[in-house]
């Protein structure tokens, strides 16, 4: 692993390029990443950067949005079957179709949505900014998609903002039910509990803090508290548990992975890297399209 990582490290700087990873991928991802964090501090850092290369360790609409703000770089996806489950759940049509139903309400995507579907949103949200996002409307009314629970999330914080919700979740944390939660408190008093809005509102409602995977890192690195019950994928608790040895780190349920973020591995780095393949392009109509709702979430998330 050791010489994988050395070469991967001599062709970024021989081809000028960056990695950045999300905090759900394999853990030694890290080992050779520049950045590492959550969707929105990554599309920041694909929009700043200077790289002529852009390896994104991550899904899909991760390394298409990094294409879209910065489209003169090669943006490459080492696994291209790196997808994400709830950005599947939408497509253009059905996209086309809620918005019919829904005439003349401003439209908020997720940043888990393709570009063809962002190109017909207003702006986009990530997991972190999402009420400061949906409350720069300052509209009565939002449609939301794809993720109804984070959109029911957002309801409930920005009381008298009714948001339209399409049906789509992240099948990862949807799988979180009200009593794994209350036999965490029952087994572990003392543990904060750090939920990720893309559980279920009910869900949501039991945490002690909720926010986006960068989110919930930060609010362990300023707690006193020693045990923490986390809710969301393992690749936090994978990341928390090297950086605070000392405090103890408790997954809410063993099954809380997401296999797309783990098909990419140091082995397919090195190989995109190496013959730039696996490139993510997009057609300049689309890109244009879509790159307006993320510019303008970028705007507003300063
Ligand atoms: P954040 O990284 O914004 O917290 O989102 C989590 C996620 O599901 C990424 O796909
Ligand atoms: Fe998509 Fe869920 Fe995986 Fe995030 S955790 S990439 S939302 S399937």
């Amino acid at each position: 692993m050791k010489n994988l990582i050395e070469k991967i490290k001599k062709l970024k700087e021989e081809k000028n390029a960056i990695i950045l990873a999300h905090s759900y991928q394999n853990i030694e991802i890290d080992e050779v990443a520049d950045f590492v964090g959550d969707s929105l501090y990554l599309s920041q850092k694909a929009k700043d950067t200077n790289a002529d290369i852009i390896v994104f360790a991550g899904v899909f609409f991760m390394a298409q949005t990094a294409k879209t703000i910065s489209p003169e770089k090669k943006v490459l996806l080492p696994n291209r079957n790196a997808g994400c489950l709830m950005a599947d759940m939408i497509n253009h049509e059905q996209m086309i179709e809620f918005k019919k139903n829904h005439p003349n309400i401003p439209v908020v995507c997720y940043i888990n949505s393709t570009a063809e579907v962002k190109a017909e949103c207003d702006i986009c949200c990530t997991s972190s900014n999402a009420l400061k996002i949906v409350k720069s409307l300052n509209s009565p009314k939002v449609l939301f998609i794809p993720d109804a629970n984070l959109g029911k999330w957002i309801e409930k914080k920005l009381k008298g903002i009714e948001v339209i919700t399409y049906s789509g979740n992240c099948p990862v944390h949807n799988n979180v039910e009200v009593r794994d939660i209350e036999l965490a408190r029952k087994k572990y008093p003392n543990a904060k509990i750090l939920i990720h809005p893309e559980c279920k509102p009910e869900i949501s409602a039991l945490g002690d803090y909720v926010g986006s995977t960068s989110g919930i890192i930060e609010f362990v690195r300023k707690s006193k508290d020693k045990q923490f019950v986390i809710v969301t994928e393992k690749g936090v608790v994978d990341r928390l548990k090297r950086d605070y040895p000392d405090k103890k780190f408790i997954l809410i349920k063993n099954n809380m992975i997401c296999e797309s973020m783990k098909l990419t591995t140091l082995e397919e780095i090195l190989y995109s890297l190496e013959h730039e393949v696996n490139e993510v392009t997009l057609d300049e109509d689309i890109r244009k399209r879509s790159a307006h709702c993320i510019e303008r979430m970028l705007k507003v998330s300063k």
